[in-house]
């Protein structure tokens, strides 16, 4: 059967202006066609059928073609309800993958789409926030035979991994792309933080300058949002639970307080520590007028929605992406994307130039797993610091930059434990 037949999409004909995004990351991407070249020589997963789940967009779309080129049957499905593009997914339909995708279903839709990518049975799966693996292992474990492994895109789904891996459950190997220098240096830092910003500031339409941005959680992520935070002017305080962490924060120029203290001063909040109920009831009651709430976190628990909607009296859109919650007391809070993660939900999440990095990764990952499954067992194990280098080699090689290697006596000196001269 074709993949238009199979798929579950919104429309088939908005697939042209998919196509336009497509070519406009892939032009941006070198390192994943350095890739695509290999595999389409190599074929690495001929024969196989690879499930991805990852937040829908052009990045994605391209991921997903250079995994087809490299011989697999690929399906994909969306990894957050408001992170899906209706556009990319038609384009992707088109060029002969399975999509089971849209915009913002309701979270039943939502649930079906993902078991529907799992039920074409596949050899290796992409996994971001960890979904995929949790309805294998506990919902649907009649899918599960005949998976060899697979690749996990973030944090939050590594913390999953490992915690499915130390109850001794986890069935099959999973490689931790999270976890590769070139995706955390680069991703969750210069990424996460330029593009939460992008999502904020062209759904706000507001000045950044000058405001007090509240940044909870120094993390990789939040690292980045606090960074650009400062850069765009903003006043930066950061909140944390993790001591070293926070004298990082202080060191780094920002101003450290609790959530309790910070509640009251902020006008934006970004919260980005993948935990839950970081800004809860007791925080709410003593905000401004006028706070505006985002979330980059992986999962919309990062900001307590039913509490915040218990103490509102109204609630009503007042922007694409923007909830206006009133409360008692009349004043307004603000909320962007529903809690979902905003530089996807309210954004076209990384730049290109970020996720050619990341998704190098995930495609050699991927390969890795497979030439390596029964060898690695059922475990979560990183990305070999080989492939981890080869992105960067491949990065400052499409960037024209040339960096020293070590004279034959460097390298002995480095080597000897002798004294020194
Ligand atoms: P990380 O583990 O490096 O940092 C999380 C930080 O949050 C830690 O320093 C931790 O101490 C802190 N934290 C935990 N509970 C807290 C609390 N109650 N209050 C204040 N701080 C608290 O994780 P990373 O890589 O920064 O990722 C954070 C989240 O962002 C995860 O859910 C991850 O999956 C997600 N993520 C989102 C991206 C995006 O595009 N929006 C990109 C990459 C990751």
């Amino acid at each position: 059967m074709t993949s238009a037949a199979n798929s579950v999409i919104t429309d088939l004909a908005l697939a042209p202006e998919g196509h336009l995004k497509i070519d406009w990351v892939q032009a941006h991407m070198p390192v994943l066609n350095r890739i695509r070249e290999s595999f389409e020589k190599e074929q690495p997963f001929k024969g196989l059928k690879v499930t991805i789940s990852l937040h829908l967009e052009a990045k994605t779309a391209y991921l997903a073609k250079v995994i087809q080129a490299g011989g697999a049957e690929v399906t994909i499905t969306g990894s957050n309800p408001l992170s899906t593009q209706d556009d990319v997914c038609a384009a992707l339909v088109e060029d002969g993958i399975t999509v089971f995708a849209k915009y913002n279903p309701d979270p039943q839709e939502y649930k079906e789409l993902l078991i529907k990518s799992l039920e074409t049975r596949p050899d290796l799966i992409i996994d971001d926030g960890g979904d995929l693996v949790s309805i294998l292992h506990a919902e649907r474990t009649d899918l599960l035979a005949g998976v060899r492994g697979g690749a996990e895109e973030t944090t939050t789904g590594i913390l999953r991994l490992k915690s499915l891996e130390k109850e001794g459950s986890l069935k099959f190997p999973m490689v931790a792309v999270n976890d590769a220098y070139c995706k955390y240096l680069f991703d969750n830092r210069y990424g996460t933080g330029q593009s939460v910003f992008d999502g904020i500031n062209r759904t706000t339409n507001l000045v950044v300058a000058g405001k007090t941005v509240v940044v909870a959680g120094y993390g990789w992520c939040g690292k980045g949002v606090a960074m650009r935070a400062k850069g765009l002017g903003a006043k930066v305080i950061v909140t944390e639970i993790d001591s070293i962490r926070a004298v990082e924060a202080y060191m780094d120029g920002f101003t450290v307080m609790s959530m309790d203290e910070a509640a009251s001063i902020g006008d934006y909040f970004v919260t980005v520590t993948g935990n839950r109920d970081i800004i809860r009831g007791q925080h709410y009651k003593v905000m401004k007028d006028g706070a505006i709430l985002s979330n980059a976190g992986h999962f919309d628990v990062e900001i307590n929605k039913p509490e915040l909607e218990q103490m509102s009296v109204s609630k009503r859109t007042v922007r694409r992406n923007i909830e206006e919650f009133v409360l008692e007391d009349g004043r307004k809070v603000y909320l962007l994307a529903e809690g979902r993660l905003v530089n996807l939900a309210a954004g076209d999440g990384h730049p290109a130039e970020i996720m050619d990095m990341t998704f190098a990764l995930q495609a050699m990952g991927l390969k890795y797993i497979n030439d390596n499954y029964e060898k690695v067992g059922n475990q979560v194990v990183n990305v070999p610091y080989e492939l981890d280098e080869q992105v960067a080699r491949f990065k400052l090689e499409s960037l024209g930059i040339t960096i020293d290697s070590l004279t034959t006596e460097q390298k002995a000196y480095l080597e000897s434990w002798v004294e020194h001269e």
